[in-house]
């Protein structure tokens, strides 16, 4: 195994500003493409979550559901496609006029953008059902490469705990947090078992004690989607380190 790329990333050192931007800029512009980091990037944020999967010759794209139709000139599995293949969408069209033509990004466009302008990432790895592990694993080794030299590593997140499990296994260094849509009653002993250094969930089901508990365990707390700028502020009252927002427009980062 390679030497450690990253030093690790833990409570005490955390890299990440608060504010995150959902998907690059919620739905302001074409979710997961190119034009909505630029348009986050726009109204101050620093930090984006984005959703990655593998096409059908194992590269990693950006893009939320397991088929193309929603959100795509394209219909069926993300993965029935190979790169060359989803580089003929149209991602952008579905949104408004404004964008047609946005094309699917690839992880290393993305990373060339951020990097390039100083902004940090989450990747939140998501799996089409079946190619979990393979994700995990291609999606660690991909960042590792793309962000050689980086002072701050991408933050990993997946709601898969295969996934989660498999990147730890071939970037141990690489941030893990693990996202949870409910919170079962053996969250803490989950995100341990998996090496975590954060809990990421849906800020419906966190209140001040569960962060308080991740906090008392030395685990990072981040929340999911939060747009209404009256939560915000609670949850960052009760000590909230990572809000991922829809909102750029309305819920502006501090400083
Ligand atoms: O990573 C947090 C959030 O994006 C998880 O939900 O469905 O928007 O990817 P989803
Ligand atoms: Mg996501």
């Amino acid at each position: 195994m390679d030497a450690p790329q990253f030093a690790p990333v833990t409570a005490a050192n955390w890299p990440y500003p608060r504010h995150i931007a959902h998907r690059g800029a919620g739905k302001l512009a074409p979710e997961n493409t190119l034009a909505a980091f630029r348009l986050g990037a726009s109204f101050g944020y620093r930090m984006f979550e984005f959703d990655v999967k593998l096409s059908a010759d194992g590269r990693a794209v950006l893009m939320h559901d397991a088929t193309l139709d929603r959100t795509t000139s394209g219909t069926g599995r993300v993965d029935a496609l190979t790169l060359g293949e989803l580089a003929q969408l149209d991602a952008g069209a579905w949104h408004s006029p404004g964008y047609a033509g946005e094309p699917v990004p690839t992880l290393a466009a993305i990373v060339r953008y951020t990097r390039a302008n100083g902004l940090l990432c989450n990747i939140e790895i998501k799996p089409v059902p079946g190619r979990e592990t393979e994700t995990g694993a291609a999606v660690a080794l991909d960042a590792r490469s793309m962000w050689r030299g980086a002072d701050v590593p991408p933050l990993l997140s997946s709601f898969s705990e295969d996934a989660l499990a498999a990147a730890r296994l071939a970037v141990p260094e690489l941030p893990r947090a693990l996202l949870v849509d409910a919170l079962p009653p053996d969250w803490l002993a989950r995100a341990q078992a998996l090496g975590c250094v954060a809990l990421d969930a849906n800020h419906k089901v966190l209140d001040a004690q569960v962060i308080a508990a991740a906090h008392a365990a030395g685990l990072k707390v981040l929340s999911y989607t939060v747009n209404d700028a009256g939560r915000a502020a609670e949850l960052v009252g009760w000590g909230l380190d990572g809000l991922i927002t829809d909102a750029v427009d309305t819920i502006f980062p501090a400083g």
